[in-house]
């Protein structure tokens, strides 16, 4: 018999090793068995506005019928055969020529993986690749910012910029180096005069491929918008700069797309807000908006053509079981489709600014609330002890987010900041709860 009652499913949960696991945070899981739009409905009973679209991903919303209906058909034809040997499959090929020219006219090749820790891995691989068979097999250094996320693998670890993920796993991998982010001049940094924030934090990159050595360095990864690392969104120019310096010092620069891509700014790719033309852009989470596991990356054509013309006995010797998953690129066609047909981009805009605005209004509110910011459906504020020291209060952080659970939303507590990224259906209605009930929460947990 399979359980179903709430009290012997979080005991039987208590057998799980969950992600970023501690004993401590095993109480009181939020045991979902029931989505719909943006609101998740669990087995004890409780309606929750899931203001995290779970992790950035479900961006079509919960419990949609036709992305079912095509993983059902799909998985009575052929659920899944591999991409190995020669082998392929109908969904994977539809996908690859739908994604061809999607996301920059130059480029038109994708490889799939099942997740954005695997597109890490992916784009470090095939940065390394390309360079060698240029013959500068020196060019293997990953360079990525701090606080940045991209993964839980061991590379994709170490290109995270956040040390709390390294120093119980042996630290970061060699070849792996982390530069500052524009936020960290914006708080702590040393500007230099005359210098802007983007020029500094530019300039930490730069510095950085000289003290390597840009004969060694392969490639810089970078999300348009930091995510994990608390919603940090780079100063204008920043990524001018950054793009500049790349190209001066032959080091690629991949894009990490797995948060912002498929809606979540309000554009198809957080690149075009930024205008960012990368060498590697790489995907996952929205592209299926969490229905079925898929992640991937795209090359420029340039790069193509390197891959396309190795020599047999150094092909492109990498790809996972599930790469080009034929229920996952089925899903991904539909949901794609989706987005596209319900307005989701346009959506995510103007409930994005609905959003902001509300956040702002709880910054003017509140003294301990500060930094309101965001882009589309993708938004955060900082708790901080005040706003003059601007400290961040990353136990109030808690405390709020855990009133605000109570009051039936999912706002996700990062460190000092909270992060927003619902669905993009979201409505008008829906977001002000959003924002009605952080201030409830604020109010509850700050008193
Ligand atoms: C920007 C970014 N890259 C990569 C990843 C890793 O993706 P996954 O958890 O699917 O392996 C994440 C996950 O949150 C992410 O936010």
């Amino acid at each position: 018999m399979i359980a179903n009652n709430h009290a012997t499913l979080v005991q039987q949960d208590e057998r799980q090793l969950h992600p970023m696991y501690h004993p401590s945070r095993a109480e009181n899981a939020v045991m979902v068995e029931k989505g719909d739009g943006v609101w998740l409905y669990t087995t004890d009973g409780r309606k929750i506005l899931d203001s995290m679209a779970s992790l950035w991903n479900v961006n079509i919303g919960y419990g949609n019928r036709e992305l079912a209906q095509v993983a059902y058909e799909q998985m009575l034809d052929i659920a899944y055969s591999s991409g190995f040997a020669g082998m392929t499959n109908p969904p994977s090929a539809q996908l690859a020529a739908k994604l061809a020219g999607f996301f920059r006219p130059n480029m038109n090749f994708t490889n799939f993986t099942s997740g954005g820790s695997e597109s890490s891995d992916t784009s470090f691989k095939t940065a390394r690749f390309y360079w060698y068979q240029l013959g500068k097999v020196k060019k293997t250094k990953i360079i990525s910012r701090l606080i940045g996320y991209h993964g839980m693998t061991l590379a994709a670890t170490s290109a995270t910029g956040m040390s709390k993920f390294h120093t119980m796993f042996g630290g970061v991998l060699d070849g792996f180096v982390h530069v500052a982010n524009p936020n960290a001049y914006r708080y702590e940094g040393e500007l230099r005069d005359g210098e802007t924030i983007a020029q500094a934090a530019a300039r930490a990159l730069e510095e950085a491929i000289l003290r390597e050595g840009p004969e060694t360095v392969a490639a810089f990864i970078s999300e348009p918008i930091q995510g994990a690392g608390g919603v940090m969104i780079a100063d204008d120019g920043y990524f001018d700069l950054v793009q500049a310096i790349c190209k001066k010092y032959e080091v690629l620069f991949i894009a990490d797309e797995v948060i912002c891509g498929f809606g979540r700014t309000g554009n198809w790719f957080g690149c075009d807000a930024f205008d960012i033309n990368p060498d590697i852009m790489q995907f996952a989470k929205g592209v299926t908006s969490g229905y079925m596991p898929l992640g991937g990356i795209q090359v420029t054509d340039e790069i193509r053509d390197v891959i396309n013309s190795a020599p047999e006995d150094q092909s492109w010797m990498h790809g996972y079981t599930y790469s080009g998953h034929a229920t996952s690129c089925a899903v991904a066609i539909a949901n794609i489709d989706i987005i596209e047909r319900d307005g989701l981009l346009e959506n995510s805009r103007v409930m994005g600014e609905r959003l902001l605005n509300g956040l702002e209004a709880l910054v003017a509110e509140f003294p301990n609330i500060d930094n309101a910011r965001g882009l589309g459906l993708m938004a955060g504020i900082d708790v901080v002890k005040s706003k003059e020291s601007r400290e961040a209060d990353a136990d109030t952080a808690e405390k709020i987010s855990g009133a605000a659970l109570e009051m039936g939303l999912r706002a996700r507590p990062i460190g000092g900041a909270i992060a927003f990224a619902p669905p993009l259906c979201i409505t008008a209605d829906e977001v002000d709860f959003v924002v009605n009930t952080m201030g409830d929460a604020i109010t509850q947990a700050s008193g």
